[in-house]
């Protein structure tokens, strides 16, 4: 896997990335992902053909947007190296804490935050199309060297 940033000019390939992720009906467009990647304080890495993670820094926080690896690319790593890239590019833009949203029942994306230290804070009742629960997720961030404040 070699992870890279990922900008606006790459939206077309990364919304192919998160069709093969996500179920019908929940994939993001091309233009919204690029929208999305001009946003101030937006970031995206991928593994091209593989697998992508978009994050965003606002306040001194910072948040997962998306994370999806392709069905054949998964359970070598790659979830959470794209991880571990966005909470490092998260602490560099000066990010104190990381937040995400599960689905209560999605086992795997579960396993791999816990796995990275995010801990439970919240839980927002029937948040998905289906009804399911969001549950929220934070973790703390180590300031990165030279990390802007
Ligand atoms: C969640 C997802 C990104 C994980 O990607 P991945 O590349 O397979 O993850 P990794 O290989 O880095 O797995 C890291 C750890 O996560 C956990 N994990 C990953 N897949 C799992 C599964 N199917 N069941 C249980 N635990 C799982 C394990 O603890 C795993 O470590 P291990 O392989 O040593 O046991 C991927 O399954 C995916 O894209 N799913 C669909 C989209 C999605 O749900 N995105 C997250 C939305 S919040």
């Amino acid at each position: 896997m070699t992870l890279a940033a990922a900008g606006a000019a790459d939206a077309g390939a990364l919304a192919a990335l998160h069709a093969a992720a996500f179920p019908p009906g929940e994939a993001w467009g091309a233009d919204a992902i690029a929208l999305m990647l001009e946003l101030p304080g937006t970031y995206g890495i991928w593994s091209p053909g593989e697998g992508f993670v978009l994050a965003r820094v606002a306040g001194g926080e910072a948040e997962i947007l998306t994370l999806a690896v392709c069905p054949a690319a998964r359970r070598r790593g790659l979830g959470g190296a794209l991880m571990a890239a966005a909470l490092a590019g998260a602490a560099l833009r000066g990010a104190a804490a990381m937040f995400l949203e599960v689905a209560a029942g999605n086992a795997a994306a579960l396993g791999l935050y816990l796995g990275l230290g995010f801990a439970e804070v919240g839980r927002r009742r029937r948040y998905y199309p289906d009804g399911s629960d969001a549950l929220v997720l934070r973790r703390g961030l180590d300031p990165a060297p030279g990390a802007a404040s």
